[in-house]
């Protein structure tokens, strides 16, 4: 076993870990971190169950090593919701029936916040084009799409969420 110190922020938190140099990242997050809200669904890339932000960008944390984070920046599902106030796109997924099981929404979401950020106006076939990795066995997509859709429609615009997020001390 081949030990590493490894240094990340998730969720706006700084973390310095130590990790062994074959652990992947999915696993550093739920066990080390407790933050069990990134599910496994296959561990083969195949789901995106396991979807997360690294530096902004969303990665199967199934296929990534936690070494290969070190000094990186995470957002999982637990960094988008402000204490018990919902993020959009949770709140979007849970009113246009956006899920069944759950199982796939965390990596759903994730997905969808990166797509939303890059494309406010993504149309349904770039929302699906966009969560062409992320495998649902419920719903059938359609409120997938209907969700990001009605979350593109009220979330504000980046600059703005910073903004906020500065004046909540976060
Ligand atoms: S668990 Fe990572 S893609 Fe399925
Ligand atoms: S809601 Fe069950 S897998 Fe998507």
């Amino acid at each position: 076993m081949s030990m590493n110190k490894i240094k990340v922020t998730v969720n706006n938190k700084v973390y310095e870990k130590e990790v062994d140099s074959r652990t992947l990242l999915v696993d550093f997050i739920r066990e080390k971190l407790g933050l069990t809200g990134t599910h496994i669904g296959c561990d083969t890339t195949n789901c995106g169950a396991c979807t997360i932000l690294l530096d902004g960008k969303p990665v199967k944390s199934c296929t990534v090593l936690a070494v290969q984070a070190n000094g990186k920046t995470i957002t999982t599902i637990e960094g988008l919701s402000h204490g018990k106030e919902l993020h959009p796109l949770q709140k979007a997924f849970l009113d246009k029936n956006g899920l069944q099981c759950g199982y796939c929404t965390a990596g759903m979401i994730m997905m969808a916040h990166w797509l939303i950020r890059k494309n406010p106006e993504a149309t349904r076939d770039e929302i699906r084009e966009a969560i062409s990795g992320n495998i649902c066995r419920c719903t059938g997509y359609d409120s997938i799409v209907d969700s990001i859709q009605e979350a593109a429609r009220s979330m504000i615009p980046e600059e703005e969420e910073e903004m906020v997020t500065k004046q909540r001390g976060r």
